[in-house]
């Protein structure tokens, strides 16, 4: 597709994205009875770029066209939201859940069901509505939430390893899988002391 259809194709997404993460603010200050104590402790978003757009879709056998875009791709916005403690994760997500006029497309458990690389968060693809002058129209966004300690096995994964091919791959991977155990106990040893209470 050509810029001027990728800019105009990513709009909507980038409005959906928006309205979401307002939504997320709201609920970190208020999921707990101690507002200062916010379940979540960093954001990230991003819009996929013009290239990695037609990349995908090429692997997916589309043409790189914005309808096959809008039909294939779930993911052209993403929500990355770290919390602290698994407890933390899951009460996000249930929050989320359930405000009503959102969409539950699609949604993995890679925290209790972790994937067998070790890898762990929770995905959950909603379709967010957008209000324009005269229509509401859905738009999903791909949400992938995790723990502190998931992101730092998820980051180091990804720089090390994922979809790359190298000499000492086997013995990286089962390293991995080892730290990601350590981290797991680790953060339950924190959670032990987390005094947080939902409301
Ligand atoms: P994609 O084609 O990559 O979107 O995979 P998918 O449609 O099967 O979805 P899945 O829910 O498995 O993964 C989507 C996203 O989760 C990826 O784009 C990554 O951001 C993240 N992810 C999934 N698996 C891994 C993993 O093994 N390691 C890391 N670091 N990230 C992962
Ligand atoms: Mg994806």
């Amino acid at each position: 597709m050509t810029s001027e259809e990728y800019y105009e194709l990513i709009l909507p997404y980038q409005d959906a994205m928006n309205l979401l993460l307002s939504r997320l603010d709201v609920l970190n200050h208020s999921i707990y009875q101690n507002a200062s104590c916010k379940p979540v402790h960093t954001v990230y978003s991003r819009i996929k770029k013009h290239k990695s757009l037609d990349g995908k879709l090429n692997r997916l056998n589309r043409d790189p066209t914005p309808a096959n875009a809008r039909e294939y791709l779930q993911d052209i916005a993403g929500v990355r939201v770290i919390c602290y403690f698994e407890q933390d994760a899951y009460q996000m997500i249930d929050a989320l859940k359930r405000q009503n006029d959102l969409i539950v497309v699609n949604e993995k458990d890679y925290i209790l069901h972790p994937k067998p690389n070790g890898y762990r968060s929770y995905h959950i693809i909603l379709g967010i509505p957008v209000r324009y002058m005269d229509v509401t129209e859905y738009y999903p966004v791909e949400i992938q939430v995790r723990t502190l300690s998931m992101d730092f096995w998820a980051s180091m994964e990804h720089r090390i390893n994922y979809k790359q091919n190298r000499p000492d791959k086997e013995q990286i991977q089962a390293q991995l899988l080892k730290y990601a155990d350590i981290l797991k106990d680790m953060e339950q040893s924190f959670e032990t002391y987390n005094e947080n209470r939902p409301k």
